[in-house]
């Protein structure tokens, strides 16, 4: 039975009051839903928001971390700095990531491989861009960055993971993949879990969409039967969008 999870990706945004403020404004929403819901806060914000979330069952997540385990990385992050904050999730190689600052499937391996080692959940980024769509790309590139992301993880650590299915067309643009093609992607996705790992881990392991979900659109998504969840960017900055997503 795996739980829906409904993360909000805050990216470069908000404050530390304003999210305390919508961390107190969605807590009586999320207390009474079933689904868990985390919010992913940018790393200077993890004490800060760590401390809103206590007690109130709404989990911390980071945008990022490195791979390395401490050094001369001017301006990263690593594994343990995010467990000292007390994270249960860290986004990995988001489209952003991957198309502003360069990420490759080979970073976004490491980083995955570390997060799991350190019992810090990733929820690992995977989706094509317009072009690769209209190419009818989609499947492969979904499978090249799924393999070579998970490269080196065992079932065990696998089954434990989060995979967010994000076409990069539809982030940030108010475009949303129709539910067809969500629930199509991720079925694809979770199909190629179950030939390298086997059923169990394919039918544990979370896969959730993400790309320009707002709350008139949470319903069809989450109804769908492969979709376990949402990414959520922009609609998680206030609290009436998200609490919406949260109430689908
Ligand atoms: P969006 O972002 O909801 O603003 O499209 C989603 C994401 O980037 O995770």
């Amino acid at each position: 039975m795996r739980i829906p999870l409904i993360a909000g990706n805050w990216k470069m945004n908000l404050s530390c009051r304003q999210g305390t403020d919508l961390v107190t404004s969605i807590n009586a929403a999320v207390k009474e839903t079933e689904v868990e819901v985390a919010v992913c806060c940018p790393s200077i914000l993890l004490g800060c928001i760590g401390n809103a979330v206590k007690n109130t069952g709404i989990k911390l997540g980071a945008q990022n971390m490195h791979w390395e385990e401490a050094g001369a990385f001017t301006g990263e992050i690593s594994a343990d700095m995010l467990l000292e904050a007390k994270v249960d999730y860290v986004i990995i190689g988001h489209s952003e990531r991957r198309h502003i600052f360069g990420e490759t499937d080979e970073m976004v391996n490491k980083k995955v491989v570390k997060a799991l080692s350190k019992k810090i959940t990733p929820i690992m980024c995977i989706g094509e861009t317009l072009d690769e769509r209209e190419a009818e790309e989609t499947f492969s590139v979904l499978n090249r960055q799924l393999e070579e992301g998970i490269k080196g993880v065992s079932p065990e650590e696998a089954k434990t993971m989060v995979i967010a299915y994000e076409p990069v067309w539809a982030i940030g643009t108010g475009k949303t993949a129709t539910p067809e093609q969500a629930n199509e992607a991720i079925g694809y996705i979770r199909n190629e879990l179950e030939k390298l790992y086997g059923s169990q881990v394919s039918e544990e392991l979370r896969i959730l969409y993400g790309g320009s979900v707002k709350p008139n659109n949470a319903t069809e998504i989450m109804n769908c039967e492969e979709i376990d969840g949402a990414l959520v960017g922009g609609a998680s900055l206030k609290a009436d969008d998200f609490i919406g997503i949260i109430q689908f």
